[in-house]
């Protein structure tokens, strides 16, 4: 967190109850150090796919299925569906529980396997895609779903500041330096891209969204 943990755990406040399983899925996912959303971010992921009216979802990096169910729940209201996709199988199989806890089982596909390897074999057109799986990889993922964003499609990117790392001159561990450096390649080929427009949100851990352009 890059801004003060006092200000995250207030706008929480705001978002006024959440439900039960939500809530049990918090406190497991940091019980076990599963990095979720954070509420504010499911929040907002809810929130757009309500007022894009978004029928065919996409996230790439499920794990116990947290933001799918912010997604779900959405889609649930507006007919659309959410494909998902994690190539950890204990977790994949939990999160398929949760979905049916939530009774949306209906409202979501859960793919198991590689995104880099999946992506190639899907030929829908996603009109909301999401991305929250491995940092290294977003330039990878990024290539492989440009043809599957619809026009006015839009992307979502969660971790793009990780940590604040992002942004230069801060400090931290040799060991991210590729990571890092990798998040920053990322940023910069999405915001410069010309097929997309793009702002970057400096809240949970740093949000991208970009809306599709008509070409
Ligand atoms: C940050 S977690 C996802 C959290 C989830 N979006 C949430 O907020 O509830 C990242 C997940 O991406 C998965 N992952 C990493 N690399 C992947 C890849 N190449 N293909 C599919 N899944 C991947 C990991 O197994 C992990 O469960």
């Amino acid at each position: 967190m890059f801004y003060p943990f006092e200000m995250e755990r207030y706008l929480e406040t705001l978002l006024g109850e959440r439900d039960p399983l939500l809530r049990e899925m918090e406190e497991q996912a940091l019980k076990e150090t599963i990095p979720v959303v954070t509420p504010m971010v499911g929040n907002f992921l809810n929130l757009l796919v309500h007022m894009g009216k978004s029928q065919s979802i996409l996230e790439i990096g499920t794990a116990i299925g947290y933001s799918t169910i912010w997604l779900g729940r959405a889609a649930e209201q507006t007919g659309g569906h959410v494909t998902t996709i994690d190539m950890n199988k204990d977790r994949r199989a939990r999160a398929v529980i949760y979905f049916e806890r939530a009774g949306l089982q209906n409202c979501i596909t859960a793919l198991e396997g590689d995104a880099r390897k999946i992506l190639p074999t899907l030929d829908s057109a996603f009109d909301f895609v999401f991305i929250d799986a491995a940092k290294g990889e977003y330039l990878d993922y990024l290539s492989l779903i440009y043809p599957l964003i619809a026009p006015e499609g839009v992307l979502v990117v969660d971790n793009v500041l990780f940590r604040g790392w992002v942004v230069p001159g801060t400090a931290f561990a040799p060991k991210y330096d590729r990571m890092v450096g990798r998040l920053r390649l990322f940023l910069q080929d999405l915001c410069q891209n010309p097929d997309f427009s793009t702002t970057v949100l400096p809240f949970g851990d740093g949000v991208s969204v970009s809306r599709r352009l008509r070409v």
